[in-house]
């Protein structure tokens, strides 16, 4: 055969060559598939533990409860119970390390994300019991009349 046959060849054998190469002193030996077969499809096994030890920012409302259970007891009895305190007072990080205290927002916006009237139909946030913030005791944050851990009306 003419060499301008086998020369691409070559060309494209040693390309071959090259990335096989590449990929046996780049790709780390404990990256594939793994014992769980595909579900989580390739990694490092070694990123695994990595991921464990990344420290998470959110908790959830049962680790409040070591230190705020009257807080937890009240929001679990209430209408507000599906609701995560989270959702009201942000991740809790390291706290009570690190922050000591999470932030404690009164304002009227904090309500009003999931109680401002909508007037269109939508998704099931319309079963939410919704407020015209212009008519409804404007200017006063909603806390002073209504407790955010328990906001039966019948308590008030
Ligand atoms: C290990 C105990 C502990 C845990 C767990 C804990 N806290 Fe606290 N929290 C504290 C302490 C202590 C303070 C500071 C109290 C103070 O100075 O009045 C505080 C303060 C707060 C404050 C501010 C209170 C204020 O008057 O400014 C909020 C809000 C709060 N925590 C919410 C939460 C939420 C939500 C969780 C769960 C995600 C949580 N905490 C988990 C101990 C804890
Ligand atoms: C719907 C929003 C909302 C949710 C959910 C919520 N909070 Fe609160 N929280 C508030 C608001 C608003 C205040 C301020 C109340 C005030 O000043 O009268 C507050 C105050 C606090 C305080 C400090 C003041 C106090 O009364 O001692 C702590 C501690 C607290 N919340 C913890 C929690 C914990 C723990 C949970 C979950 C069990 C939770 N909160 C769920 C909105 C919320
Ligand atoms: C994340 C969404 C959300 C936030 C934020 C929120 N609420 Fe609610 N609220 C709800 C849901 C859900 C209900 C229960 C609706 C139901 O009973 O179907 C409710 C119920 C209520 C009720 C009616 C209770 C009753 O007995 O009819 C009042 C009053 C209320 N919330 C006040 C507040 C106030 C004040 C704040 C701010 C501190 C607040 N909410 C923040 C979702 C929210
Ligand atoms: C001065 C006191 C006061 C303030 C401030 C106040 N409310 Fe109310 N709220 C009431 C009273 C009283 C009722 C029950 C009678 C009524 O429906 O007006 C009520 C009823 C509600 C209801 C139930 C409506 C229904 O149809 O079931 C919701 C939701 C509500 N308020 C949310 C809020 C939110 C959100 C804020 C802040 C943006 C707020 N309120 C501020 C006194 C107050």
């Amino acid at each position: 055969m003419k060499k301008h046959v086998w020369r691409p060849l070559f060309v494209v054998l040693s390309l071959v060559i090259f990335i096989l190469l590449f990929r046996l002193a780049y790709v780390p030996a404990d990256f594939g598939a793994q014992e769980r077969g595909y579900t989580f499809g390739f990694h490092r096994l070694g990123n695994e533990q990595e991921w464990k030890d990344y420290p998470a920012k959110y908790k959830n409302s049962s680790y409040c409860n070591e230190c705020h259970d009257d807080k937890v007891k009240s929001l679990k009895a209430s209408a507000h119970a599906i609701i995560p305190c989270e959702n009201c007072h942000g991740a809790a990080l390291g706290h009570p390390d690190k922050p000591e205290k999470l932030t404690v927002d009164r304002s009227r916006g904090q309500c009003l994300r999931c109680h401002a009237k909508l007037y269109m139909p939508s998704s099931g946030r319309n079963n939410i019991p919704g407020i015209d913030p212009e008519q409804h005791n404007p200017g006063t944050a909603c806390a002073e009349c209504h407790n955010p851990h328990n906001p039966s009306l019948e308590e008030m």
